[in-house]
């Protein structure tokens, strides 16, 4: 095994005592790496003015991926008033690191998997196993907006009708960014043995961009004819989740639609406590644990660390070290199974270092081959 240089992000509230839990089983599974200790959060923007400075940047540019915790994020007006009193008049605006992470390393796939593991009480129904890509880089998450309407906007005939005090927020989909997220859902349904696609939108009402979204994924379906196709609004989608969530498998869609079903297809499985996420770009990618900072339990070693563990399990897979990455993932479902160690979102009273701990034990025991499907990301 190479040895890796993976940035280490673990941002604020939660971020730390999550990161420290996924570090262990890291450790205990063997992997071996350098960790680069990055700053990235809500400290960073109160006494620097910027949540991503600059020499987290740089720590990025030589490592071979990154580790993400948490960070909290604030409205902006809300976040400008916390900024330290000697810059509170330079203008600053507090925008998502994690977002602009995605975006300026062009990570274009943020690829969230859902999967019922067998015993965990929180399942809503056992079985489910779907996995979404979220067009990561575009859509309503471009951070076009404006508290009142530009005056060169009024020119616009449909803009004009629009009451002088609105606000708006503008929506870019391209065909390029829509054909390479479809197309990474289709290739990992091939590489995986899925049966099917859906491409979820809401043509009906946003159709320029949905329509160029539903365009682009067509064209790319037409190339995989051994795939099943279909298509989907996104609000019949929530209902169908909820209704027959075993009948989904892969599904691919822009930003926000990506963001809001992701947290639907948690709860599926267990709520934020198992949802991870790899934003995934050509050759570079950050793993992070979906949830947010959850600032009032931090520092308390009770939030469940299993979603956190299930990202470093992604990361692991993605450079390569697939039998690592399927021996974590078998600890963590013996763990799930056997039911003794669990957090308080699954009715337990362990604390999160206790989980970690309980699955560092188990990876003892479970370094025997599993099912290749469980395998859900490789490094191109
Ligand atoms: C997510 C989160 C982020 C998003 C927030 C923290 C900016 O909700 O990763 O799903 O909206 O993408
Ligand atoms: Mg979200």
């Amino acid at each position: 095994m190479r040895r890796y240089k993976i940035a280490w992000l673990p941002g604020d509230g939660i971020g730390g005592e999550v990161c420290a839990a996924a570090r262990q089983v890291l450790d205990a599974a063997g992997l071996e790496a350098d960790y680069v200790q990055g700053d990235i959060g809500w400290e960073c923007w109160r006494r620097e003015g910027d949540p991503l400075p600059q020499r987290t940047i740089d720590i990025l540019r030589t490592t071979d991926c990154a580790f993400f915790g948490a960070i909290t994020s604030k409205p902006a007006a809300r976040a400008a008033r916390e900024l330290a009193p000697e810059l509170q008049s330079k203008g600053l605006t507090y925008r998502s690191p994690i977002i602009r992470l995605r975006q300026m390393l062009d990570l274009y796939i943020c690829l969230r998997p859902c999967r019922a593991f067998p015993g965990n009480p929180l399942n809503y129904r056992d079985n489910i196993d779907l996995v979404i890509f979220r067009e990561n880089t575009e859509g309503m998450y471009i951070g076009v907006e404006f508290p009142t309407i530009p005056e060169s906007f009024r020119a616009e005939a449909a803009v004009a009708r629009l009451q002088k005090s609105a606000a708006i927020s503008l929506r870019s989909v391209t065909p390029e960014a829509s054909r390479r997220i479809v197309e990474a859902a289709f290739r990992y349904a091939v590489k995986h043995g899925r049966r099917k696609v859906t491409a979820v939108h809401k043509a009906n009402v946003l159709r320029a961009t949905c329509g160029v979204f539903l365009e682009a994924a067509e064209e790319v379906a037409a190339r995989y004819p051994q795939i099943q196709f279909e298509t989907a609004n996104v609000d019949a989608m929530c209902m169908w989740l909820l209704k027959n969530p075993r009948s989904y498998d892969v599904l691919v869609t822009t930003n926000l639609f990506g963001d809001i079903l992701s947290d639907l297809c948690a709860q599926l499985v267990g709520g934020m406590g198992f949802a991870y996420s790899g934003n995934i770009g050509d050759s570079y990618a950050v793993f992070e644990p979906t949830h947010g900072s959850a600032p009032k339990y931090a520092g308390r070693n009770v939030v469940n660390p299993l979603a956190a563990i299930l990202a470093a399990k992604m990361m692991v897979e993605w450079l390569g070290e697939t039998d690592i990455a399927r021996a974590i993932e078998q600890a963590v479902a013996h763990v799930i199974e056997q039911g003794d160690v669990r957090t308080y979102d699954m009715g337990g009273a362990a604390g999160t270092s206790e989980v970690a701990h309980a699955v560092a034990e188990s990876l003892r025991f479970a370094r025997l081959p599993g099912p290749a499907s469980l395998m859900i990301a490789s490094r191109p």
